[in-house]
């Protein structure tokens, strides 16, 4: 049975209180529209005031440490996560990458410690102009893709989203073309078969980001193996963002 469309929101580093109005409406939007499974990923400090108001949507984090305690001024568990209420965890995004030099066998150490608390992981992807022009995005993405999943998760369908995210069509309006989006996502759908098995492999969702917004969404979700978007810019208000899960 396919999964719902996932349409999540990534924050970044967008939002105080007063976004807790946004969060509502976008929570009483996707309330209408129980075909789509509608979250967001707020800073840290919103995943609690968020999670305590909503009634359909999921709240998450957009990072987590790799350990579960100790001596990391500044850091937060994935347990920590979750005992705010947080339901997933975004990895490996390519500001992460690129900002705190998280590598691949860091990534999949959180991946680890997000899973072992039951938090499912939206697992981010992506490569860089120059790659792409060099003609090696899809060896890459597959490349680094392998490097930073868990080789074992007990439930991928449930607890496993990847997302690809062209780091150039980050925050800059360019997104990446239909056929270029089917051909990444064949290849992504074909490593997790090959990592976890026909039956999950098959099912695990793949999302796009990268320039996502009401304008391009249809289009986007009409490429084959697209099962949802994460979105940055266009999830910081309930109107654009709910106008992309409607695409959805
Ligand atoms: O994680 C979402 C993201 O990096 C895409 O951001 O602003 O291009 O939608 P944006």
């Amino acid at each position: 049975m396919p999964q719902r469309p996932y349409i999540v929101g990534n924050w970044k580093m967008h939002g105080t209180r007063a976004m807790l109005s946004e969060a509502r409406a976008i929570d009483r939007a996707a309330q209408r529209l129980m075909k789509v499974e509608v979250a967001i990923a707020p800073p840290y400090t919103l995943i609690h005031p968020i999670h305590r108001e909503a009634e359909q949507i999921a709240v998450g984090a957009q990072d987590c440490h790799e350990k579960e305690g100790g001596a990391h001024t500044g850091d937060i568990s994935a347990s920590m996560v979750a005992d705010a209420g947080g339901k997933f965890v975004i990895l490996g995004h390519s500001e992460r990458r690129q900002d705190h030099r998280e590598g691949n066998p860091l990534i999949r150490a959180k991946a680890e410690s997000a899973l072992a608390v039951g938090l499912r992981v939206i697992m981010c992807c992506g490569e860089s102009e120059e790659t792409r022009d060099a003609g090696d995005a899809v060896a890459f993405v597959t490349k680094q893709l392998k490097a930073s999943l868990p080789p074992e998760i007990e439930n991928p369908t449930e607890l496993l989203a990847v997302a690809y995210e062209p780091v150039w069509a980050i925050g800059t309006g360019k997104t990446a073309q239909p056929s270029d989006i089917e051909e990444m996502h064949a290849a992504i759908r074909a490593l997790l078969i090959k990592l976890y098995g026909e039956e999950h492999g098959e099912e695990v969702r793949i999302l796009y980001g990268g320039s996502v917004k009401p304008e391009n969404a249809a289009e986007i979700f009409a490429a084959s193996n697209v099962g949802g978007a994460l979105v940055g810019g266009a999830s910081l208000t309930a109107d654009s963002f709910m106008g992309i899960a409607l695409a959805a």
